[in-house]
């Protein structure tokens, strides 16, 4: 048997394999046909994304991608540049044209696929603990905010998401696709955030905002970090 290596076992059950500079995703419930669409779009667009070199409605293999995951343990001098490079994808991301995108995460999604979805309510963020599915719900609804900021998000922008070069300190890919589609930025901020603070504080939250053009946002970014507990 060649080299395989068994990478990990997913929230949502996907499991992934790594053999021969290639991954294989499998999962009996994730949309993978829908993951390779939006991963082979996003390459389209200029974007990073991991090459889709088969498909399937369980299967998807893409081609690896150079680099460490964000979420590395990388040393103190590599942190800004680290947050940087995330900041950079972010924005190019951000920055492409809504109208072209046939992806839709706007709240007329995502809040109704939220209600329907399985909670896990022992991986709630430190803030959630505890909290019930009613308590969860009641305040999805209840904080729902107005209006949306519309741009083309990644809907998964964790470290573990996006590889960088070691040498260069800039992005070499994005992964984990599934989610992707029109949203209000802070869809994709809130989580980014949220995984930049645990790399290197609040100091590093900051310094990706303002590298992203961004104002914070606590409301939208209390939000959708309760919107990112349903998925
Ligand atoms: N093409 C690739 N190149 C390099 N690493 C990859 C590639 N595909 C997957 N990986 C590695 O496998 C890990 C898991 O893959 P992925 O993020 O697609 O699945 P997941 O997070 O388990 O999925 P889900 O969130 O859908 O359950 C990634 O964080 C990355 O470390
Ligand atoms: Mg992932």
């Amino acid at each position: 048997m060649g080299d395989v290596e068994h990478v990990t076992t997913g929230q949502s059950g996907a499991t992934v394999t790594r053999a021969a500079g290639t991954y294989r995703k499998e999962s009996a419930t994730d949309d993978l046909l829908g993951e390779a669409a939006r991963l082979t779009w996003l390459r389209r667009q200029g974007i990073p994304a991991a090459e889709v070199l088969e498909c399937g409605p369980g299967l998807l293999v893409t081609a690896e991608v150079p680099g460490r995951p964000a979420d590395d343990d990388w040393p103190p001098a590599a942190r800004d540049g680290v947050v940087d490079a995330l900041a950079e994808l972010t924005r190019a991301l951000h920055a492409l044209p809504v109208a072209d995108c046939p992806f839709d995460r706007r709240l007329a999604v995502t809040v109704p696929a939220a209600l329907a979805a399985d909670v896990d309510l022992d991986d709630l963020d430190e803030v959630h603990r505890g909290w019930s599915r009613e308590q969860l719900t009641a305040e999805l609804l209840a904080t729902r905010p107005a209006g949306e900021d519309l741009v083309v998000c990644h809907g998964d922008l964790t470290t573990q998401n996006v590889l960088i070069d070691p040498e260069t300190l800039t992005v070499t890919g994005v992964l984990d696709a599934g989610r992707l589609g029109v949203a209000d930025r802070w869809l994709d901020l809130a989580v980014a955030t949220r995984e930049v603070t645990d790399l290197g504080g609040e100091d590093a939250a900051a310094r990706y905002l303002r590298g992203c053009g961004v104002e914070p946002d606590p409301a939208k970014q209390t939000f959708y970090r309760l919107l990112d507990e349903f998925f």
